[in-house]
């Protein structure tokens, strides 16, 4: 076990062991297809649906709806060490557990939880979540999709794009304008939407050829006069997008974990890799050129995971994390970023080769500095809350 591993933290024995279980499973049923699935852009609906029978969809699900329940400090670990053996397997568990989850938990009724909770916790249901349009990715505030009343019903119209899990969620959270043209309410005037994916009118779009996570789907949504019963509108009206900011902050910590499996995923392979290469009649490992970058790798992403950790306990202990949410995804996908670059380097030529790790990892990394708010938009939240009282 290396200096970079979780498992030598200072956590509960109980966290210590679903950790095991979840690296053991990764690592022997995840990791060894990541690179397969990558090249042909293949999403593992058969591993997606052992974890969901593993109670993987239901990790922040409370007992009394038969998912494990666990705190934000063991999901976090949860999640790195599925995003340590494939980082599309862990964006569409993280997506699923830390938005549409939080939203329900947080605003759903009685009957909402009821009917969607312990189908998700079974593994019964995948749920996406879906706030970007093609015109409002950090302006969010600015999406045109709708949903407008007629008589008892809703009827849902527009088009959102860059949906993890678009075409294969079964319960789609998608954030809508209430509000009319003449009334706009800004971030007041955008509703959230329990969304049953076999609703007639949604349609996905194709998936997307993305730069990396080509084993997680994303896709567009057109809403064709979708029209849904009342019990589908979640929370108030007009309070949609102050949910989905809430949510995003469990979401961008969900992203940090993810990116400080890839970056760990990385280091790893060049521990490996500098012990068995050789150059000039020795290991690379006994260049100090290849040591000071491991040593650097291996602070950078002990330094996220404390990040993380951090703003984990603090969400535990039932405060505020905004600001400590943004920190943690700022720090660990730029860290990502750069141990990923700095792998490709140590790996040289090989490192630029499809056939080695290290550059499906380079490609993983980067969208970790995009979505659920990009670097920029983080450090917007994190300066922001430097005035706030
Ligand atoms: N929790 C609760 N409320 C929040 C909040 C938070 N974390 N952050 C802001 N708000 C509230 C504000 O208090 C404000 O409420 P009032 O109007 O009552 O004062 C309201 O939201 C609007 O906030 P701002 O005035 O700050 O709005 P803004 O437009 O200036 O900035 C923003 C908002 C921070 C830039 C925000 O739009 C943002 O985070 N943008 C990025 C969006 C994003 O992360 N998109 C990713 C989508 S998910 C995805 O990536 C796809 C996937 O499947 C992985």
């Amino acid at each position: 076990m290396t200096i970079a591993s979780p498992l030598l933290l200072d956590v509960p024995e109980q966290s210590r062991e679903i950790v095991e279980m979840t690296r053991e499973f990764a690592q022997k049923e995840i990791a060894p297809h990541a690179a397969e699935w990558d090249s042909t852009k293949h999403y593992p609906a058969e591993v997606m649906k052992r974890l969901g029978e593993l109670g993987f969809y239901g990790l922040r699900i409370p007992e009394e709806y038969e998912g494990l329940g666990l705190d934000t400090l063991t999901y976090m670990m949860v999640l790195e060490e599925i995003a340590a053996a494939d980082a599309s397997v862990s964006i569409s568990l993280s997506v699923h557990n830390s938005l549409p989850v939080t939203m329900l938990l947080r605003e759903g009724t009685a009957e909402q939880k009821e009917r969607w909770l312990g189908p998700m916790a079974r593994g019964e249901v995948l749920a996406a979540f879906s706030l970007s349009e093609a015109d409002s990715g950090s302006d969010s505030v600015s999406i045109r999709a709708q949903a407008v009343r007629d008589g008892d019903e809703w009827v849902l119209s527009g088009e959102k794009t860059w949906v993890t899990n678009g075409d294969t969620a079964d319960l789609l959270v998608i954030m809508l304008r209430t509000d009319t043209p003449e009334e706009r309410r800004g971030a007041h005037g955008i509703s959230a939407f329990l969304v049953p994916a076999a609703a007639p009118g949604v349609v996905p779009g194709k998936a997307e050829d993305k730069m990396g996570l080509r084993a997680s789907r994303t896709t567009s949504l057109s809403l064709n006069d979708v029209r849904l019963g009342p019990e589908h509108l979640l929370g108030m009206e007009g309070e949609g997008f102050i949910y989905a900011l809430q949510a995003l902050d469990n979401g961008r910590m969900g992203v940090a974990a993810q990116a400080t499996g890839i970056a760990r995923a990385a280091l790893e392979h060049c521990i490996r890799y500098s012990q068995e290469r050789q150059q000039f009649e020795r290991p690379l490992r006994d260049f100090q050129a290849i040591q000071f970058k491991l040593a650097d790798m291996a602070t950078r992403i002990s330094a996220a995971r404390a990040l993380i950790l951090e703003a984990a306990r603090a969400k535990d202990r039932g405060e505020s994390v905004t600001e400590r949410a943004g920190m943690a995804k700022l720090f660990a996908s730029e860290t990502a970023m750069w141990v990923t670059t700095q792998a490709v380097q140590i790996f040289g030529g090989y490192g630029y080769m499809r056939d080695y790790p290290v550059e499906r990892l380079f490609r993983d990394a980067k969208v970790t500095e995009i979505y659920e708010g990009t670097s920029e938009i983080q450090r917007i939240v994190i300066a922001r809350g430097l005035y706030s009282d």
